[in-house]
């Protein structure tokens, strides 16, 4: 690596017009990053975010060494990386151009796809190192055919606003303090309401606790209710939110397979009771599948004789285009052995960071001590707003009003499914939600489908990846969502994507 005496006076008297003055200044002569790596580092950077813009010519190797006091083979080398990798353009003679690396949606959805940031993981934790290894998110969070998530332009803002105001100006210094752990009052009332019609839910307002999300309801159970080296069933393919949450809680997963009555355990399966049981039964994830009574009878009275607490993700059944929503399992429940999920992600908008749980009366006292202590309440002010937003009825009418737009999407891509593909890919959980899976043949690699549907510029995502068995094993096929896709959008983002996908059949 050795330090040139000279860098800093040689940089300075560089004359690299050429090259953005933000990027020679991030090179650093003192740092103890080798000088190739720094380099490269910082030029593959600046491409990646535009920041040397496409067709950009860059300085000569010759100049660029001396501008940074470096060996030219140091710069040759970059160059010649970064060229194989696709960012750089370099013809012998003719000089080194910044390669267009794609339109900025083709990127995104490359993102989307499941391709991560090198994370610096050295000195993360066993825990942490599993948690990033085993990162399920997506970066893309909007577009054709991103799942989970809404059309979040059809949000009536100005209400809100209207709302909002309002209550900031009848705030009292409860609402702007520390809170008390289990949400807004009269949120959980109106939320108690509409859980009680609309999904046959069994509760009182005492019961429902305000969490910021999903995620964070999960963590809660886990905490509260299970030990290190518990056993948790999951469904396989799952949600891959509960896998992360309940694995960096240090639970044993068992994955349980999934049939078209929902989550299938074995008999050898339950001849060993696990601690705790999350599944989606209305709904699920990302199957569809919906759950049969005789499965859910059997659970129940399962449940009741192990002590076993079952989680009900109830994440998005506001949205059936058929029949009538189920009732919830929770509703069903005689031994109180189920707490109810819910979130206003898919209903409103995820970026709200509003979920709610419905617990048993004698856990309620416990979880709202535990939220407190370990994350804090917040989102007071939304919480009130929100609680005027459902008694005022708007709930209810956004609910009506974005199940007729989601069914239109769902039928636009449905039609265009059938147009491309005719019988020739099973279709699942089409019923409901904001998503639907396109089944693939076994024998194709779904990752490498949405790697080259990702470079088409429609996102979607692997079956296999909600999957906790081996990938040649996992059942294949294509999350697509089309939440966030308006329905002119669908026909023609098809077509991108199925082309790929033929080229795999
Ligand atoms: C199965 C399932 N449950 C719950 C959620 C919602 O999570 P949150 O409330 O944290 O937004 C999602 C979001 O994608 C989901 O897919």
């Amino acid at each position: 690596m050795g330090i040139n005496p000279n860098k800093k006076a040689a940089k300075a008297t560089a004359g690299l017009a050429a090259l953005p003055d933000v990027v020679l200044r991030q090179f650093d002569p003192e740092s103890t990053e080798y000088d190739q790596r720094q380099l490269y580092r910082i030029l593959q950077k600046a491409v990646r975010e535009s920041v040397l813009a496409p067709g950009m010519k860059l300085p000569p190797t010759r100049a660029l060494a001396a501008a940074l006091g470096i060996a030219r083979n140091t710069v040759v080398h970059v160059y010649e990386q970064l060229a194989i990798e696709g960012f750089l353009l370099a013809g012998i003679g003719r000089g080194t151009y910044v390669r267009d690396v794609g339109p900025r949606r083709v990127r995104a959805a490359i993102w989307a796809a499941g391709v991560k940031d090198p994370v610096r993981k050295t000195s993360l934790s066993k825990r942490g190192k599993g948690l990033v290894d085993g990162a399920g998110a997506g970066r893309l969070r909007w577009g054709a055919f991103t799942p989970g998530v809404p059309e979040v332009r059809l949000f009536p803002g100005q209400v809100w606003t209207r709302l909002q105001t309002r209550v900031w100006r009848n705030s009292t210094p409860g609402q702007l303090s520390y809170a008390t752990g289990a949400g807004d009052p009269d949120l959980r009332e109106a939320l108690a309401n509409h859980l009680q019609q609309t999904r046959g839910v069994a509760c009182s307002a005492e019961q429902l606790l305000i969490t910021s999300g999903t995620q964070q309801s999960l963590h809660l159970v886990a905490q509260m209710l299970t030990d290190p080296g518990d056993v948790v069933w999951l469904e396989d393919p799952g949600y891959w939110g509960a896998r992360s949450v309940f694995s960096s809680v240090g639970l044993k997963l068992v994955p349980i397979g999934v049939d078209t009555e929902g989550m299938a355990p074995t008999a050898q399966q339950l001849r060993k009771p696990p601690r705790i049981i999350f599944l989606s039964p209305s709904h699920q994830y990302p199957t569809g599948a919906v759950m049969s009574q005789a499965r859910r009878r059997m659970l129940l009275e399962y449940a009741s004789k192990h002590g076993i607490w079952i989680i009900e993700d109830d994440y998005d059944s506001e949205f059936r285009y058929r029949a009538r929503p189920l009732p919830s399992l929770q509703g069903q429940d005689a031994h109180a052995r189920v707490l109810y999920l819910g979130t206003f992600s898919k209903t409103l908008f995820p970026a709200l960071r509003i979920a709610y749980m419905v617990l048993p009366p004698d856990l309620v006292d416990g979880f709202a001590t535990a939220m407190n202590e370990l994350f804090r309440e917040g989102q007071t002010i939304q919480q009130a707003v929100l609680a005027r937003f459902m008694a005022d009825g708007h709930y209810a009418t956004h609910i009506r009003r974005m199940r007729g737009v989601y069914r239109s999407r769902h039928d636009a891509l449905m039609l265009a499914i059938a147009r491309h593909f005719g019988k020739q890919l099973p279709v699942l959980g089409s019923d409901a939600g904001l998503h639907l899976v396109l089944g693939l043949p076994n024998h194709v690699d779904d990752r490498a489908v949405v790697q080259q549907v990702a470079r088409a510029g429609v996102a979607c995502r692997p079956l296999s990846m909600y999957s906790m068995q081996q990938v040649d094993t996992a059942p294949k096929g294509l999350l697509l969502g089309y939440g966030a896709a308006r329905e002119e959008e669908i026909a023609a983002n098809f077509s991108l994507l199925a082309t790929p996908v033929q080229g795999f059949l």
